[in-house]
């Protein structure tokens, strides 16, 4: 099939490639001219894992092209992804200008039949808003082309996206358009070849299984972390609760680590995009707005730990940081919880010296002018000379260190620890102070 994907992002980048990996002839658009440039000369502009095998693969096949020429992109697909980004607008509420920005850009040029997928994680009544802006566009220059709007919301995860793309849990399908529902069931067969995992629904449901997807997983999160806080006061681990209620089979395992909060591109903004139009209809979604003040409270976890540890004025103290992306296996820093840290400890006076192994020069973009922001090149080079080592993300690396080493390069042999990696009894006889979450 031929096919456009209007934003080369995170989802864009890999739905196009993956697309592409099975056969169909994939055009990937952006208005970002850098990212394009880079994505034609055989860069890439994102770490995924299998990603950039995969794009080098297809490209050299011919099937995957990137370009910033709208109408060549339009004319191209029948098939029309949108995948631009839905940011937090003032108010929470998902900002529509990109999708509807694309949504007039396909309307603006179309000839011929198209369907136009939303992948873009956008509120309900998305579609409708779509389904209009190209109608505008169409009657402005006195066009007749038929065309269909889908929702197609996104369920991959960063870190693991190629492999969640090629293997869904899931395809959901919000359509009424019986032609464009077939097509959509033609191009994910192959992802679901051993059982049929499509899920055709109404156009709003497929809308909002989106977000209540994201807010359900956010909602254990922070389930976990408002008990953790819980566990230190009785002197309880939540490490062993989690596996206590993990091993119920209605519960299961995921999603259930207390840590120093939830953050990246998704939960946060989803959450209150959520919350917001819950709010549009009178409504209050109560559960959801105690999620979103659990987790603001968790991502100063930390460094109110810290302070309680070395006091509130850390003038001429150095921290090393291991870990800087939201989680492991990406380069993303969208609210990620090491900003947080790393912006309280800068407010106290303190010098952070961070590692990691994937995320470092999209930092090194973020903390250009803020000199007491320092990269390491290695872990154990973060830790020389620092009063005390931070834990943010979980990356494999840092599961098992040597200890000794990271006491004999700290000044003081204090550990924080945002993910609760280690074994609490194992360090302190070990001669460190470790304070981590939810465990005493
Ligand atoms: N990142 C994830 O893990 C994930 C997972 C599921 C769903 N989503 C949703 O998918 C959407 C995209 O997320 P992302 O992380 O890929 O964002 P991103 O910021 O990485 O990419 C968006 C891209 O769209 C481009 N763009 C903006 N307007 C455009 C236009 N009119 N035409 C062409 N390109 C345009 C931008 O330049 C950018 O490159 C969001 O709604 C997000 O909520 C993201």
């Amino acid at each position: 099939m031929k096919i456009t994907i209007a934003g080369a992002g995170y989802v864009g980048l890999v739905t196009g490639t993956c697309l592409a990996e099975m056969g169909n002839d994939v055009l990937c658009l952006d208005i970002d001219t850098a990212k394009i440039r880079t994505l034609n000369e055989g860069g890439l502009t994102i770490f995924e894992p299998g990603l950039k095998e995969l794009v080098a693969k297809n490209v050299m096949a011919g099937r995957l092209g990137f370009t910033t020429d709208i109408q060549r992109a339009v004319g191209h697909g029948t098939l029309q992804f949108i995948a631009v980004g839905t940011p937090p607008g003032v108010d929470g509420s998902a900002e529509l200008q990109y999708v509807l920005a694309a949504a007039r850009s396909i309307g603006r040029h179309m000839t011929e039949y198209k369907v136009v997928i939303n992948k873009s994680t956008a509120p309900v009544g998305t579609a409708d808003k779509v389904q209009t802006a190209i109608k505008e566009e169409l009657a402005a220059r006195s066009a007749a082309v038929p065309f269909a709007v889908v929702s197609n919301p996104e369920f991959l995860k960063q870190g693991a996206a190629v492999q969640d793309f090629m293997r869904p849990d899931r395809v959901v399908i919000g359509a009424e358009d019986e032609r464009a529902i077939r097509l959509m069931r033609a191009l994910y067969a192959p992802y679901i070849r051993n059982h049929d995992r499509l899920l055709v629904m109404d156009v709003r449901s497929a809308e909002l299984t989106k977000y209540a997807a994201n807010a359900m997983l956010a909602t254990r999160i922070s389930f976990m972390n408002d008990l953790a806080v819980l566990a230190e006061h009785v002197g309880a681990d939540i490490e062993s609760v989690r596996v206590g209620i993990g091993s119920d089979s209605r519960i299961g395992y995921s999603f259930l680590y207390a840590g120093c909060g939830y953050g990246g591109s998704c939960f946060p903004k989803d959450v209150k995009a959520l919350i917001e139009t819950a709010k549009a209809f009178g409504l209050d979604l109560a559960i959801l707005d105690a999620v979103e003040g659990i987790n603001t409270r968790q991502k100063r976890m930390l460094a109110s730990k810290i302070f309680q540890r070395f006091g509130a004025n850390l003038q001429g103290r150095r921290f090393a940081m291991w870990g800087l992306a939201f989680k492991p296996n990406t380069d993303d820093l969208r609210e990620a919880a090491s900003r947080q840290v790393i912006a309280e400890l800068l407010d106290a006076g303190a010098t952070v010296c961070a590692f990691d192994p994937v995320a470092m020069n999209e930092a090194r973009k973020i903390y250009k002018d803020k000199h007491r922001v320092a990269f390491a090149a290695s872990p154990m080079e973060a830790c020389k000379d620092a009063d005390a080592l931070i834990i943010v993300t979980e990356w494999q690396q840092f599961r098992s260190p040597d200890f000794e080493t990271i006491k004999k390069s700290l000044l003081s042999p204090v550990i924080f620890d945002g993910r609760n990696l280690y074994d609490p009894r194992f360090l302190r006889e070990n001669g460190f102070e470790y304070f981590s979450i939810g465990r005493t």
